[in-house]
């Protein structure tokens, strides 16, 4: 059995991209396309949901693509995404979107923008992996893939309620992976460092030796099955510096890194 046609039969027919109209989310959508799997694309704007759905369909002759306009910012944007996928046999949930292009102390923003954020890395996050994982623990199958970040690892001056946002999928994605291993459904958190994506690059410039959106989505899909992490190499041993941190230091190193990050002078690829 071909590669793509087995990857398919367990993780397919369908996927929903949660942020899959560009970046890291857009490059995973047309990974899977490649190995046979349909995709429901999630983002906020209409025009760039319908370029990327038109480039995966036009590179992917048979490969089926929608997209759902939606706010996952918003209270009620998870449960538009589950009545808007009614129907749908998915086997694959990507929740990508997550990145912060807004650096700042965190009492200077305003409220009602962090609010949004818990929304779109917490709580919508939290009800539609309960919903997909829901539906594909019966069938005995599927995957959840549940971004995570180097930022995950230690608190993040400037980016503090992001960094714990990952925090929060890594360990959601690792307490899932043992529960759902018993029902066949995979769950992998790929851990990765600055990416050259649209947000990243608009908030804060191109940063060189930076990672490529379509090698995390290859490299995250061939791990799938080997959860609950999945280190990207470029940042495998700035990881394992982090764990072993005392934590004030690391906290005020994080700080003096995401300070250079956002006045353009990146030095790394953390
Ligand atoms: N890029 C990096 O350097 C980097 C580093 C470490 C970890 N990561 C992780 O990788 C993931 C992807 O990052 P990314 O840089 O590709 O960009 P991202 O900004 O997290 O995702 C962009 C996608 O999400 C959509 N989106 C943004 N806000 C949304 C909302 N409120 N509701 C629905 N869709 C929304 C965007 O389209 P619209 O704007 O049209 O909604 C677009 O499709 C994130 O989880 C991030 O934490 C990235």
């Amino acid at each position: 059995m071909p590669h793509s046609t087995a990857f398919a039969e367990k993780y397919g027919p369908w996927a929903v991209v949660i942020g899959g109209s560009d970046g890291i989310g857009s490059a995973f959508a047309v990974e899977l396309a490649h190995r046979g799997i349909n995709s429901v694309l999630v983002a906020r704007t209409e025009s760039t949901l319908d370029q990327a759905a038109r480039e995966i369909r036009s590179g992917n002759p048979g490969i089926e693509v929608r997209t759902v306009a939606v706010d996952l910012s918003s209270a009620d944007g998870a449960r538009a995404v589950i009545s808007a996928t009614q129907g749908l046999d998915v086997g694959t949930l990507v929740y990508n979107v997550g990145s912060e292009p807004n650096y700042g102390n965190f009492i200077d923003h305003d409220w009602e923008m962090l609010e949004g954020r818990l929304h779109r890395n917490l709580v919508s996050k939290a009800r539609l992996v309960h919903h997909f994982a829901g539906l594909m623990a019966p069938r005995g199958r599927g995957a959840l893939v549940l971004m995570g970040s180097i930022a995950g690892f230690g608190g993040s001056p400037g980016f503090a309620l992001y960094a714990s946002s990952k925090a929060f999928s890594h360990a959601l994605g690792e307490g899932l992976w043992v529960e759902l291993a018993q029902r066949g459904v995979d769950v992998i958190t790929p851990v990765v460092g600055q990416t050259n994506t649209p947000t990243m690059v608009n908030a804060y410039g191109s940063v060189d030796g930076a990672a490529e959106p379509a090698d995390i989505a290859r490299e995250a899909l061939d791990q799938v099955g080997n959860g609950p992490m999945w280190i990207e190499g470029k940042v495998r041993q700035l990881v394992a510096d982090r764990i072993a941190m005392d934590p004030a230091q690391r906290a005020t190193m994080i700080g003096e890194r995401t300070a250079r990050m956002a006045s353009g002078n990146s030095m790394g690829v953390s």
